[in-house]
């Protein structure tokens, strides 16, 4: 079967299944035409919980799926592929924070939504990278054990300088690996450009940008610009889709080294074989796990996220 053919087959057979494809924004173009909803990490868990269909595929990675199953137990929940885990969210195990958070009682745990579910659940509140500044500022308390990423705790931690934050060496190995002197080059190379970035980055990089904010957010700025050129400091998916979207700008990742393997492991073939019956992982939580780590997801909602 060529391209366009699984591409309808699979059109036609998500509609006479009713089931709902949802795709984080750094997935492949293939991948998010066949979706019916794109979107931020926030975005996603929010249709999550909207979607009227029995059956949700999650194109995106491990974390993604298990939030779509604490949000709706009752559906049936696929992770496109298997393989596809987000090494951040699998950094810090339940144990290893249970054991820091012995030395730090008196601090409100806030873990960023690129968790386990197994972690959420004995963790206060979520954040996404969207709502972690107004959420850390609305919690009560004063002192915050933010896990598992450094730099967005960092970026968090300046924006709300009236907590105390302890940051634990956790972070994204894409984002991450960008240097402030490779930000100094690319905007040396691009002296017009505005320079947008995800909190996920050193803060060596985050210092130097004209904007810092989660996926939809960057979109959502480049669209609403006046400017004609941008480095995109994100994974390279968002450079890709900006500069489909709008034709008349510019887009320069930033790097060619922002590729996240795991958000690229979904191809087309992946999902046709999910609806044909094969293929994918069922997203199986036992009734603890979701109810703990939808405590953690609630709090979230409640606090503005
Ligand atoms: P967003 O919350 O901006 O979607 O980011 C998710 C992610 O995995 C970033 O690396
Ligand atoms: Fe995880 Fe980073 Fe990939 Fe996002 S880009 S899924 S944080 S490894």
């Amino acid at each position: 079967m060529d391209t366009l053919t699984i591409r309808d087959e699979i059109l036609r057979l998500k509609k006479e299944k009713d089931v709902c494809i949802l795709a984080h924004s750094y997935q492949s173009k293939a991948i998010t035409e066949i979706a019916d909803f794109t979107g931020d990490s926030y975005q996603l868990s929010v249709m999550a919980s909207k979607t009227e269909a029995k059956t949700v595929i999650m194109c995106g990675v491990r974390f993604m799926a298990e939030t779509v199953k604490i949000l709706s137990p009752e559906k049936t929940v696929i992770l496109s592929s298997p393989i596809a885990g987000c090494p951040m969210a699998e950094q810090m195990s339940k144990e290893y924070i249970e054991n820091i958070k012995k030395s730090y009682p008196d601090y409100a745990v806030v873990a960023y939504i690129n968790t386990t579910a197994e972690l959420k659940t004995i963790c206060d509140v979520c954040v996404t990278s969207a709502s972690a500044v107004k959420i850390v500022k609305n919690i009560p308390n004063d002192k915050i054990l933010f896990i598992p990423d450094c730099n967005l705790g960092s970026f968090v931690a300046k924006n709300v300088p009236e907590k105390t934050f302890k940051l634990l060496h956790g972070g994204c190995p894409i984002h991450g690996k960008i240097t402030g002197e490779e930000a100094r080059v690319a905007k040396r190379l691009h002296p017009k450009a505005k320079f947008l970035v995800h909190p996920e980055c050193v803060p060596q990089v985050v210092a130097q940008a004209d904007f810092i904010g989660s996926t939809t957010a960057i979109i959502d700025y480049a669209k609403a610009s006046d400017a004609k050129e941008f480095i995109i400091g994100t994974e390279i998916a968002i450079a890709e889709y900006l500069q489909f979207e709008c034709p008349d700008k510019k887009f320069y990742p930033l790097s060619s080294k922002l590729i996240c393997p795991d958000m690229k492991a979904t191809t087309l073939v992946d999902v046709y074989n999910i609806l044909k019956g094969d293929g994918g992982e069922e997203i199986l939580l036992d009734d603890e796990t979701i109810s703990k780590a939808r405590a953690c997801i609630d709090k979230m909602i409640e606090l503005g996220g």
